[in-house]
């Protein structure tokens, strides 16, 4: 949302300035705020600073406030210290939560039948570009036409959104049926909807599963918004979304031998499933019921942990809050890993080779990229809270 920065005036309080706004809106300022983000000690963006908080007195109070000729707002504080602060900043950056709010993200939820976002893959820095990480950021999820089906594809795609994240699985994970199955994954087996890494301390941010080939029966994408079961979840039953937000679980990931797609790992992290943000808004969803360690919180709450978690699985797996496709080769499918969970359908060898190939981008790559993209492109949100994701 955009902000109308008119301001009608300001007002001297014992510990800084309220400043009221054309549109009603107050917003508070603390002195020792405004003295420590004064223009003159440098720019905090690009972490180029020439001034210290250690400089503050700590009883620093404002003497007096007042607009300009060009429209900035001129303070004097009582160090003897004067400051110019431009007004769109100001207002940009208050930290009254009235301010917050406006800022708030545009997030949109999806279940069964809903449409998901479907473009032919874009050029770098046009709007469209900026219309994909868009879909992504609002829907959790969009569907990329026009790939190339060479790894030169999947990375000009992942270029897109950001560096790619080497792991153990390596850089890019082809996805095929292995006679000698190292990696559940490398079955015809259905697999329920899941995010993947859960036993990192930060799991992956952004997938991308890119379509080789497909197999003609069976082998269908499933993908479950988290966010949205997560609420359906408060709604009904907040107690047991408060333990599933509040209690960390064990997850793991152990293998001792190494392969040529793998090395040997031993991955243990401990995490909420549902991550809040600062706000309490849900902000990211880790789940993988087969990357379950046994749970060590306390037996007190055992039972009651338990039947959250069983109700939120139930969900999770309810055919009513999954969209079902098949991706065909070269489409696929990028979605936020921390909060729309994938799985797929089982499939046969009857029907061909399936060849999906995945690869990942940290989350903070994502969010800088659709960050500039906005700006370049001057779409609203360009200051909106993007959800943190799943936190351990
Ligand atoms: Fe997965």
């Amino acid at each position: 949302m955009e902000f109308d920065t008119a301001f009608l005036n300001t007002e001297l309080t014992t510990d800084g300035i309220v400043v009221r706004w054309s549109d009603g809106a107050r917003s508070r300022f603390h002195a020792l705020w405004l003295r420590d983000n004064c223009p003159t000690g440098g720019d905090k963006r690009k972490a180029f600073r020439t001034f210290s908080v250690t400089e503050l007195d700590p009883d620093l109070a404002v003497v007096d406030a007042a607009q300009n000729e060009y429209g900035d707002l001129e303070i004097e504080f009582s160090d003897g210290h004067q400051s110019t602060f431009d007004i769109d900043w100001l207002r940009d950056n208050s930290p009254e939560p009235a301010d917050r709010v406006r800022r708030a993200r545009q997030v949109s939820y999806f279940r069964a039948g809903t449409p998901l976002a479907q473009l032919p893959l874009p050029q770098p820095g046009t709007a469209e570009h900026c219309d994909l990480l868009d879909a992504v950021a609002e829907w959790g999820a969009a569907i990329v036409d026009d790939v190339p089906t060479g790894e030169a594809g999947t990375e000009a795609l992942a270029a897109l959104i950001g560096r790619v994240r080497e792991t153990d699985f390596g850089r890019l994970f082809d996805i095929v049926v292995e006679p000698e199955m190292w990696e559940f994954s490398q079955t015809g087996l259905a697999l329920d909807p899941h995010t993947d890494d859960p036993y990192r301390y930060t799991p992956s941010g952004t997938s991308i599963l890119h379509c080789v080939e497909v197999s003609t029966t069976g082998g269908d994408s499933i993908l479950v918004d988290g966010f949205a079961v997560a609420e359906s979840l408060l709604d009904d039953d907040p107690a047991a979304f408060d333990l599933l937000a509040e209690v960390s679980v064990p997850f793991i990931r152990h293998r001792t031998e190494s392969v040529d797609q793998g090395e040997d790992v031993h991955l243990l992290a401990h995490a909420p499933i549902i991550t809040l943000d600062r706000d309490r808004e849900i902000a990211g969803i880790r789940f993988h019921e087969r990357s379950m360690a046994p749970f060590d919180i306390d037996p007190a709450i055992m039972g009651d942990y338990y039947r959250a978690y069983i109700e939120f699985t139930r969900r999770i797996n309810d055919p009513a809050n999954a969209i079902q496709f098949k991706l065909q080769p070269g489409q696929a499918v990028v979605y936020d890993n921390q909060r729309a969970l994938h799985g797929r359908t089982a499939f046969g060898p009857e029907g061909g080779r399936r060849h999906l190939r995945l690869c990942t981008i940290d989350r903070d790559q994502f969010h800088s990229r659709l960050r500039r993209l906005r700006e370049d492109h001057d779409r609203p949100g360009v200051h909106e809270r993007l959800p943190i994701g799943s936190l351990s």
